[in-house]
Order: C-alpha cells, then structure tokens, then sequence
C-alpha cells in the first residue's frame, strides 16, 4: 500500500500511540487491499461506556499519549453526567469520568450523543471515519459523506494519525444500491426487517409515502443494528440515489410487530432525538401529563439549545436525559419491559440487557404514556 512521507514518519514515530495507531489503519488498508490511505474530516468514536468497555478499555485509553489531528466527537456513556446518582454507583461514575477525562485529554470533544450530525454536519463527499453503525449508515446515505463501518478503536487510531484507508464505501462505484426494496409502514421495523433479510447489501429504498428526517434516521440505525449494512439510497430523497443504475432485484417489507408485555418504561431516543422530535412529542402529548415512566435520550448540546421544549416536557412529567442512552447505560435492567420506537433498541436490549422489548410507532408511545 503506498504511503506518502507524513504517513511513513508517523508509522515510525518515536511516539508509540502514534505509531500504533498507524500501524492499526495500515493493517486494517491491507486486510481490505486498500491502494492508499486517505485523510479525513472528522472521526466519531463509539464504545466508551464503562459498561462496554471495563477497566481494561479504561486503562488503555489512559496510556494514549498522542493528540487527535481532526474534529473528533464521541458516542453516550454509561450515565447522564449531572444525574449520574440516578443510573450508577459512585465506582462506575468515578471509572466513567476516568474515561471521559482519558478521551478529553486527546483532544477529543465530549459530545457523548450518537447523532453528531445535529452539531456538526459533515459536507457531502468528505471523507470521515466514524464508529457508531447508525450514525455511519447516516452519514453515508443523508449526507453523501463517505466512512466505512469503523470500530471504537479504528476510528480512534483515525482520529490520531487523520488518516483511513481508502476502500469499501470510500470509493464512490462501491456506493452503488444492489437491491430495490419497497416499504411499507414504520421505517424504523421495516429496517429492523431489512437488516437480518439483507446483510450486507446496499438497498435501494422506495417508500409509500412521504417521510420524515427522523424516520430515516431510525431506519439507519435499525438496518445496522439486525444487517452489517453502512449505506442506503432512498428514491427521490438521499442526495446520491440518482447516480447509479437503479437495481433490478426487488423485495417487499412490510413492517409488523406482535409481541406484546405489561410496559414499565418507555424510552425514544435510540438513536439520540433531534429538535423536530422533541417539539413533535410535545404536539402528541396535546397538554396531557404522562402517567407511565416517558423517558427521552439526547444531547446536553441539543437540550441547552431547546430550553422552552424541555422546559414544557418535563412540567407533563416526561424525563430528559442526556450523554446516555437506553442502550449504553446500566439502568434498563431496573425495568421488565420497555416499550421504543427504535429498531436498534428491539435488537439489542433483550440482548444484551435481558428485558423483554415491545415496539410500537412514536404516536403510539406517546398514547400508552398517558394512559
Ligand atoms: Fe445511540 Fe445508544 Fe441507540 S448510542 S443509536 S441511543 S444504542
């Protein structure tokens, strides 16, 4: 793989996070036979709740000794870090913050959301290495930007030399949809669908209906939670679905969902609200206050700037919490069955938290949580 001069001198730096972190983007451009590395815009790192990682993760990430060269924003944690009381111990906090203070150090932004596009917007054609499956599929299919799936510790090492290699959807012929896909009903099952009956293709979506930013952000992060997918198209919507030959293959989803259990939490925010969900939830609320737990995951950064929405919604007793998740934090195994809007959360909550998970639409939701 060829290396410009910048690229060899960081390979055999002096600085060992440097060079480690060279070594792991060179190897992984060799696996994927990459001809060359390419510098990037930006890096999102994932994997950083003390929950996931532990203490070993923790350690490592405290004996980095190199500064990150791009704008570089991390994943939700394993607590709100002002309400912390409320989700962990005092150990787990005290090992979160030994986290947070590891990745600050590095020079990377606290942002601790999964929706880093709604405080940074990358360009269309840049290229970045973000973790996060559901931001990646995102950024790929809104916003043209180009990344391929990375992991917490790839997109740190890109974060450090600046750098990924140049394969997979970083070359804009790999970017071509393979499979025409007809939806109908809620995008957020319906990808939660297409993901485990497609994998790894790159569908190529066409709705019955008009649909909303929000949706498609939900049906991002479901195809990458059940599929190994990165990337979609979506006719007449995603800025890139016109530059390719339409695919032939077609198949239909239809969105449908039976289970059913006794709700005692019901979480949105997987991944993490925008401003226009959480004046929509306000609108469904219609003045009622909810009588059931109506918790809401978001950025600190998206709450400081909707101070009147919070504001309203917390009065009607819904609980905002922000620099977690749902997913990432401890506190779900207090609760026998959620009930979300999120096909990312159906998937991996009775995975990895053991609790029985029931999906409904967000106007749904909303209405079991006035009951
Ligand atoms: Fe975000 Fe947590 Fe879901 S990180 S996508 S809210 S699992």
């Amino acid at each position: 793989m060829y290396l410009t001069k910048e690229e060899e001198e960081m390979l055999n730096s002096d600085n060992e996070t440097l060079a480690k972190a060279m070594e792991i983007i060179v190897k992984i451009g060799e696996i994927f036979n990459a001809e060359k590395l390419v510098k990037i815009k930006s890096a999102h790192i994932s994997g950083i709740s003390y929950q996931n990682i532990g203490d070993e993760g923790l350690e490592w990430l405290e004996s980095l000794n190199a500064r990150v060269r791009v704008k570089t924003t991390v994943n939700p944690c394993g607590m709100d870090l002002e309400r912390w009381k409320e989700f962990v111990d005092y150990e787990f906090y005290e090992k979160q913050m030994r986290i947070l203070n590891a990745l600050k150090r590095i020079g990377a932004e606290l942002t601790l959301t999964c929706t880093p596009y709604y405080l940074y917007k990358p360009e269309f054609g840049d290229h970045i290495a973000w973790a996060e499956s559901s931001a990646v599929v995102y950024a790929n299919s809104l916003i043209g930007a180009r990344t391929n799936r990375e992991s917490g510790i790839s997109a740190l090492a890109s974060a450090i030399t600046g750098r990924t290699p140049y394969y997979g959807l970083h070359i804009k012929q790999n970017r071509a949809p393979t499979v025409l896909v007809k939806v109908k009903g809620d995008l957020s099952l319906a990808g939660y669908r297409a993901g485990l009956e497609l994998q790894n293709e790159i569908p190529y979506f066409v709705f019955d209906r008009s649909v909303a930013e929000y949706e498609l952000k939900l049906l991002a992060a479901s195809l990458a939670a059940t599929g190994n997918i990165a990337m979609f198209h979506a006719e007449g919507i995603t800025p890139e679905w016109r530059d390719f030959e339409k695919p032939r293959e077609r198949v239909e989803i239809e969105a449908k969902f039976e289970r059913s259990c006794e709700v005692d939490l019901i979480a949105i925010g997987c991944p993490h609200v925008s401003k226009e969900e959480l004046r929509l939830i306000l609108k469904l609320l219609r003045g009622r206050s909810v009588k059931r737990n109506l918790w809401i995951f978001c950025s600190r950064s998206l709450v400081e700037r909707s101070y009147e929405i919070v504001k309203k919604l917390e009065e009607l007793g819904v609980r905002i919490y922000c620099d977690t998740c749902i997913v990432v934090s401890p506190i779900v195994k207090r609760f026998e069955c959620v009930m979300t809007n999120s096909g990312k959360a159906l998937a991996y909550l009775p995975k990895l938290s053991g609790v029985d998970v029931v999906f409904a639409d967000l106007k749904t939701c909303i209405e079991v949580a006035v009951e």
